[in-house]
């Protein structure tokens, strides 16, 4: 029997509208290369995964220059220009272009191309808890803040505890036939898990680490670059 192979999705068809930048925040230079492209090396150097598939939108101007200055990149990832209104969609239309090549069976690892911080270490933590885990899971944080919710005018409505609570981080990692199901049916929801969720699933925690932060505003890219210049896992 072959054993079940990974493949790799990365998300980067959004436009980055909380970074108010010029271009889309995933093709923003960090430590000497854009966003996506530190995504895409990781995956693509990593022998645990088959392939690396890319959705980015379907007028997306950069894509072309990236895959150009990056030639190790060539077989081992596959560019889908098919980016949806929203992130579910854009994953939805990237597990439909990886249907000729994986089974049902198969583990998609789907990874936001604003994350540029994870490294292959990290990616294959997540793989070793949940090869043979009949849900599969994510990588996530225990929260260690307090947590207070807003009144809506600025002030403490009420301490939250946070027992229990882990902030989601990607790679979300499912079988391929499960994820698909469960996208399609899902509501808009903003990571693979939920939609999992909606089934009536559990997906395993596995803990992530810092440096997988997501970038979202400013601020975060020049904490997303420390951790690129960085040696550590
Ligand atoms: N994404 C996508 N298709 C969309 C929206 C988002 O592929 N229609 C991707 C983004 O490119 C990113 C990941 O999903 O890699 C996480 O989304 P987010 O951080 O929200 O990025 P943006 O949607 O681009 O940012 P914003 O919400 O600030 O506009
Ligand atoms: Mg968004």
């Amino acid at each position: 029997m072959i054993p079940p192979r990974y493949f790799a999705l990365i998300p980067a068809a959004g436009v980055g509208a909380r970074m108010g930048a010029a271009m889309p925040k995933q093709y923003a230079s960090l430590a000497g290369k854009p966003m996506l492209r530190h995504v895409l090396d990781t995956f693509a150097g990593m022998e645990a995964i088959t392939h690396t598939f890319a959705v980015v939108g379907g007028s997306d101007g950069y894509i072309d220059d990236l895959m150009r200055n990056g030639p190790s990149l060539a077989g081992r990832v596959t560019i889908v220009r098919d980016g949806g209104d929203t992130r579910r969609q854009s994953v939805l239309n990237g597990l439909l272009a990886m249907r000729p090549q994986i089974a049902d069976d198969e583990w998609v690892l789907v990874h936001d191309a604003a994350r540029p911080g994870l490294s292959a270490g990290l990616a294959v933590r997540l793989i070793e808890a949940l090869h043979a885990d009949d849900v599969g899971g994510l990588l996530a944080l225990p929260i260690v803040d307090t947590l207070k919710r807003s009144d809506g005018a600025g002030r403490v409505d009420a301490t939250v505890p946070r027992d229990g609570l882990w902030a989601a981080q990607t790679p979300q990692m499912f079988r391929y036939g499960l994820l698909r199901k469960a996208l399609e049916a899902a509501a808009e929801v903003t990571d693979e898990a939920s939609a999992i969720e909606a089934l009536g699933l559990t997906p395993r925690l596995v803990p992530g680490s810092p440096r997988n932060l997501k970038v979202t505003l400013p601020d975060d890219l020049a904490l997303a670059e420390l951790y690129l210049k960085a040696l550590n896992d």
